[in-house]
């Protein structure tokens, strides 16, 4: 309930870095510890079918990690738009952000978890690769999702090497 506050910050990690399609008041390189992006998330109605799902990307806990991404100062009107785009499994919550500048917020994630019926969890990264360069949903093809992300992660300065070595797979298999 987000009666009384009138604007919120959301960290994006995943497609919320290149695709906002929502309104925003600021923007900020951010980064959240203990975090690891992993393609682990199944996509049966955005970047893949029923019949042959696409891989997203979700966050998993681990000590030390740091996931770098970007966040958003958005109006709480915004997550009602966005609980609809991203109910395919994923569910938020709250965690300190820290800013570029050195500075803190608190902020909502949304994650999937090993819980929800799209999860598919880890595979060698030559499989989610070529998982991917195979998946096509309504969204577009499931690669383009994969080097948009890794393109932006790099302008971001993320050293997500898992991103980076399935980019390397598809790269290498295409
Ligand atoms: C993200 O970019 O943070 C994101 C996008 C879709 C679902 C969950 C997270």
């Amino acid at each position: 309930d987000f009666s009384g506050i009138d604007s919120i910050w959301l960290f994006g990690y995943g497609s919320l870095i290149y695709k906002v399609d929502f309104p925003y008041l600021e923007k900020r390189p951010a980064s959240i510890e203990g975090w690891a992006r992993r393609f682990w998330q199944g996509s049966h109605d955005h970047r893949g079918t029923p019949e042959a799902p696409g891989r997203v990307v979700t966050l998993i806990e681990q000590p030390g990690a740091k996931c770098k991404g970007m966040a958003f100062r958005v109006s709480p009107s915004v997550f009602e738009h966005l609980d609809v785009r991203e109910k395919n499994g994923y569910l938020r919550f709250t965690t300190t952000l820290m800013f570029d500048n050195g500075s803190h917020g608190e902020g909502l994630v949304y994650i999937a978890t090993e819980d929800n019926e799209a999860f598919l969890g880890h595979a060698p990264d030559e499989d989610i690769a070529r998982q991917i360069a195979s998946a096509v949903g309504p969204s577009g093809p499931n690669s383009e999702y994969l080097l948009r992300l890794a393109e932006s992660l790099r302008a971001l300065g993320d050293e997500c090497t898992h991103t980076f070595s399935i980019e390397a797979c598809l790269k290498a298999d295409s």
